[in-house]
């Protein structure tokens, strides 16, 4: 087993299930001390509790408060934060005339606002450990947009933008902050998205796995995601930072 980030401590925000679990456990593996967090506590303590080392500290990452508190916690009882992987994600699908200012707040405030509060956090900390890195969860959709989730797609967009401006005021300082652009994984996010893609684009049931497999070739999976993230986390990405890494199946690479 790899274990190139042995005396490292990463945090991964929304870890309790999908890709920050496959996340926390890919980091876990190359040797890290991993903090698993999660609005859901008990989802968050079950990871921990199977992973070596690893701690639970519950946090919505919508709350500033709560973010603050995460990161001085891990610092408490970890010693140090090396590693911070703002994962968390929620979407909720509605057309864009459907959608009262609620209902943008409450998908943009967790992944927009959580980003930009868990980077806003952790860099003094990962500065204080003599640097590390930073590792954003993009999506395609920062690049294309997206019926129904006009709200998710504006936030990834200012995710894959917020992580260039945070790369370039920590350049100096020794922490590398990247991001990853998934398509689309098998997740909770997508299953219960799947039946609203399905009715807005005139698709049978079953019919939005077609289009996945047209365009993707098929879902990816969260420990491809995964490897990609402890790719920037790691040393081997060392001369990386600002960068953005496509995993789609070749999604976005092509127009027909
Ligand atoms: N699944 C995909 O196809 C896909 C593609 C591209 C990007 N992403 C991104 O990956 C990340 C994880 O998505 P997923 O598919 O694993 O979703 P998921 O729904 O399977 O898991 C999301 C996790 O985040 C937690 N969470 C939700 N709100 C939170 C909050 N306010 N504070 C802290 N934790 C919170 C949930 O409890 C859950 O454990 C998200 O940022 C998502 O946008 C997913």
């Amino acid at each position: 087993m790899s274990a190139e980030l042995e005396n490292r401590v990463a945090v991964v925000t929304g870890a309790g299930k999908g890709l920050g679990r496959a996340i926390a456990t890919r980091l876990a593996g190359a040797g890290a001390t991993v903090v698993v967090s999660d609005i859901d506590a008990d989802a968050a303590q079950a990871v921990a509790e199977s992973l070596p080392g690893a701690v639970a500290i519950a946090c919505d990452v919508r709350s500033e408060e709560q973010v603050a508190a995460l990161v001085e916690r891990t610092v408490e009882q970890c010693g140090a934060l090396h590693v911070m992987v703002p994962n968390a994600g929620v979407g909720a699908p509605l057309p864009l005339v459907a959608m009262d200012l609620a209902a943008w707040r409450d998908v943009t405030s967790v992944n927009l606002d959580g980003v930009f509060l868990s980077v806003r956090h952790a860099a003094p900390a990962i500065i204080a450990a003599g640097g590390g890195s930073i590792v954003t969860i993009g999506s395609i959709t920062a690049t294309t947009g997206s019926p129904l989730i006009g709200h998710y797609a504006a936030a990834k967009a200012g995710v894959v933008n917020l992580t260039k401006t945070a790369a370039a005021e920590l350049r100096p300082h020794g922490v590398r902050v990247n991001t990853v652009l998934p398509g689309f994984v098998d997740t909770d996010l997508v299953t219960s998205a799947r039946p609203a893609f399905e009715q807005a684009l005139g698709l049978p049931a079953g019919g939005f796995d077609e289009v996945i497999a047209q365009k993707q070739g098929r879902y990816g999976t969260p420990d491809e995601v995964a490897e990609a993230v402890l790719f920037f986390a790691s040393e081997r990405s060392a001369w990386c930072t600002g960068s953005e890494l496509v995993l789609d199946g070749g999604f976005v690479g092509s127009l027909l």
